[in-house]
């Protein structure tokens, strides 16, 4: 194979960045317009001290518009099992929260049913980079709920995670 210089096939780009795998949150948030969420993927930690953690919304994202103005968000992370929860906020559905069993964190974020765990946070940081809005949010409640498989995304598809050596896992 040979590699390919800058400026890329765009398809090429995003097959590139699908082949890394990322594991599978719902961002919520309370805006006064009500609740309000969007799977997202990009999720990261940033720091320890203070607790700072970041994901990336692409602006053109209406779940995102709606969510902002909260300057709180939860983020729910998925369990293996939770492929339809993951769909159905990844959707365009008018409202993404019918029928579902949610309570609000202490932002009002709301924290989704059978979740692996949450961290709810307030938005300390905006920035502006390229088509996506890198958000730092700091943490300020936490909750482990569930030793469960996680959800994983990798080339486009739902998986799990298999330990390399399960007597260390
Ligand atoms: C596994 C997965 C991960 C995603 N990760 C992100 C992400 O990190 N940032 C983002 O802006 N959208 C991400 N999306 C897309 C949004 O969830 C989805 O486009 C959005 O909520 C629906 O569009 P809307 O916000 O315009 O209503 C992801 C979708 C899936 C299925």
């Amino acid at each position: 194979m040979t590699a390919e210089t800058a400026p890329f096939d765009p398809l090429l780009l995003r097959r590139a960045f699908g082949n890394f795998p990322t594991g599978v949150t719902v961002v919520t948030a309370a805006p006064e317009a009500g609740p309000a969420g969007m799977t997202v993927g990009s999720f990261f930690s940033v720091s320890l001290d203070p607790p700072l953690v970041g994901l990336c919304a692409d602006k053109g994202s209406g779940s995102w518009a709606a969510m902002a103005p909260a300057n709180a968000f939860a983020v729910n992370f998925l369990c293996a099992d939770q492929t339809d929860l993951s769909n159905r906020f990844a959707s365009k559905a008018e409202d993404k929260f019918d029928g579902l069993d949610w309570h609000p964190a202490p932002t009002g974020s709301p924290l989704l049913p059978d979740v692996i765990g949450w961290v709810d946070c307030v938005t300390e940081q905006t920035v502006d980079s390229g088509d996506h809005w890198i958000i730092i949010g700091r943490v300020t409640a936490i909750e482990i709920l569930r030793e469960a498989d996680p959800l994983v995304f990798f080339r486009g598809g739902y998986g799990s995670f298999a330990p390399v050596d399960p007597s260390r896992h």
